[in-house]
């Protein structure tokens, strides 16, 4: 394989937009159009909280807005997890299965927007992860009205990263008022340095 077209980190590997398959891809007309062209860098910020707040072995982890869903992919490889990965964008997906079987796991894919996630699409869910998700205005009351539903559902955890947008910390506000969510301040130097605030909400049941 093109190692100059791959970033190996956390036991998981990632083709860079260069790399071959990608290209194929692209010319086979798959054009993410939601800004899920890429890996975003929160996931990685996620991926070491995760690291040491475990989900439980086995339990079911969904990835919202998952784009390529390296952050699944780390789940289910990493940590043992069930793992959904979910976006409104049908173009992602292919990009989310390329990466699945390069790095030998499965992940569910489900094409589907927040507003349309219903309490039943949350069913048996443990933990609920969006990076890089909030960063319109109009997705802050969406994904507020979306965390509510998850929340009465039963997840347990949710967890939404931001490098610190302003839909954000808007949306960071309503949760706190409305669920006592904290914002976690973290950081990695890999694969480069990023910087994201996690909102960290726990289920009504946790
Ligand atoms: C900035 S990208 C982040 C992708 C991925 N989480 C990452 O960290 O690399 C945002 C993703 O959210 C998806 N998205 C945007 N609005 C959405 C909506 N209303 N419902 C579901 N997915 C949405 C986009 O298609 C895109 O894949």
């Amino acid at each position: 394989m093109a190692a100059d077209k791959l970033i190996r980190t956390r036991s998981i590997t990632i083709l860079k937009n260069g790399h071959p398959e990608i290209r194929r891809l692209k010319r086979e007309a798959h054009a993410p159009s939601i800004h899920g062209h890429k890996v975003w860098n929160s996931s990685f910020v996620v991926m070491d909280y995760l690291r040491r707040k475990r989900p439980p072995k086995g339990s079911h982890f969904m990835d919202i807005g998952c784009g390529w869903g390296i952050l699944g992919i780390y789940a289910a490889k990493k940590l043992g997890l069930r793992v959904t990965g979910v976006d409104a964008d049908a173009d992602v997906l292919p990009y989310l299965a390329l990466h699945a079987e390069l790095n030998g796991v499965e992940v569910t894919p489900l094409q589907r927007r927040f507003e349309k996630m219903t309490k039943r699409d949350f069913d048996g869910v443990h933990t609920l992860v969006g990076a890089d998700v909030c960063f319109w205005d109009e997705l802050t009351p969406v994904l507020f009205k979306m965390i509510r539903r998850a929340r009465k559902a039963g997840v347990q955890r949710i967890i939404i990263a931001d490098p610190g947008r302003a839909p954000f910390y808007a949306l960071a506000e309503q949760c706190a008022d409305a669920f006592g969510a904290e914002i976690v301040e973290c950081r990695t130097a890999h694969p480069k340095p990023a910087e994201a605030d996690l909102l960290v909400i726990k289920g009504d049941k946790a």
